[in-house]
């Protein structure tokens, strides 16, 4: 499997997933706003992704600054920050991700200091994301059963992070231990995350995967069998509300009515404990032209308008489990998150 973004010698290459499934082509950069760019554009997507794409964002900025003081370097560095914060709204690894790097920065003594310390914490973020996911695979690998099959929406595989991905993190490590493990994705319309790059991941692990119709969710869970549903998270509330992939929450319903498990996979850092419930957390609106077109092609009549929230809110009470790399999160999440950050 490729890697979705690496730092290699103060450059950073990351796979552009706007081609994929056509064409496997990187971006090489060293110009810091580009890269917050293609968090922007969605060159880069995917929560733990844009958290180190952020990340290294900044470790480019640091590594080219120029500063009269350290005080200097640092006030600049938080105004790149804001630049980088506005790229996207709701995954909060994007803002955890900024703000580890401030909090490492405000420790530094000089300007080359501040270069060091916010390059290696860039990377820091970036090697603890797969090791995170690799955890979160060996604690979700046992929700899915020898032959099982696993249905998922957009991507939340080694694409959305640095390597290895968290829902698929627990269908990888199934198969490399062995089981006979099968995929359902959902297509994800507009960008078709599920169709173009859930697919091809799986495909090139060599894991089977079937692509079905967003709204053909309600059918396949009553036709086919499902043993469980396993999604990713862009941002998960003190109460276990989860921001997800627009089509996340229709198809926890739908496995509410089929009796199959529901399971968000997500890292600790999706784990959002300044706020409550779902209507806290910011939902992007993006340009309705993505749903009114495809491949550039006007599907609605001139003059129709559309309606465009790139992700939905699944209440606790549809979510069987919260897979993280400290174990899995039982209901009421209140309480076990609660738990998890009193023990920090
Ligand atoms: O708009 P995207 O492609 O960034 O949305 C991605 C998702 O919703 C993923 O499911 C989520 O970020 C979890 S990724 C491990």
């Amino acid at each position: 499997m490729p890697r979705t973004i690496e730092w290699i010698d103060g450059k950073v290459r990351l796979i552009n997933q706007l081609l994929l499934p056509h064409e496997l082509k990187y971006i090489e950069t060293r110009d810091w706003k580009r890269l917050a760019d293609a968090i922007k554009r969605m060159e880069i997507r995917g929560a733990p992704a844009i958290g180190v794409a952020a990340a290294f964002s900044l470790a480019l900025f640091a590594q080219e600054l120029a500063a009269v003081s350290v005080d200097d370097a640092k006030e600049k560095i938080g105004k790149a920050a804001e630049y980088v914060k506005n790229t996207r709204p709701t995954a909060v690894n994007l803002f955890w991700a900024v703000e580890r790097i401030l909090k490492a920065a405000e420790k530094a003594a000089s300007l080359s200091d501040l270069k060091e310390i916010v390059v290696g914490e860039a990377l820091k973020i970036w090697r603890e994301d797969e090791e995170t996911n690799r955890k979160i695979g060996e604690i979700g690998e046992k929700l899915i059963p020898d032959g099982g099959t696993v249905i998922t929406v957009c991507n939340a595989g080694s694409l959305a992070t640095s390597y290895y991905g968290t829902a698929t993190a627990p269908i990888y490590t199934s198969y490399l231990k062995g089981k006979e493990v099968k995929v359902i994705a959902m297509e994800t319309r507009p960008y078709l995350q599920g169709a173009r790059l859930t697919a091809w991941e799986l495909k090139q692990a060599g894991i089977p995967v079937k692509i079905i119709t967003d709204n053909s969710i309600g059918i396949v869970l009553m036709k086919e069998k499902v043993d469980v549903a396993l999604v990713g998270a862009d941002r998960i509330t003190r109460k276990g509300y989860v921001a997800n992939k627009i089509g996340t929450y229709p198809l926890a319903l739908v496995c509410r009515e089929a009796n199959i498990p529901f399971y968000v996979v997500a890292p600790t850092s999706t784990i959002d404990p300044s706020i409550e419930t779902g209507d806290q957390i910011v939902i992007e609106q993006r340009d309705p032209e993505e749903v009114l077109k495809i491949f550039g092609r006007r599907i609605a009549p001139e003059g129709v308008d559309a309606i465009y929230y790139a992700f939905d809110i699944t209440p606790p009470e549809l979510i069987s489990g919260i897979v993280t790399e400290t174990g899995i999160l039982d209901k009421p999440f209140e309480k076990s998150i609660s738990k998890l950050f009193l023990k920090r």
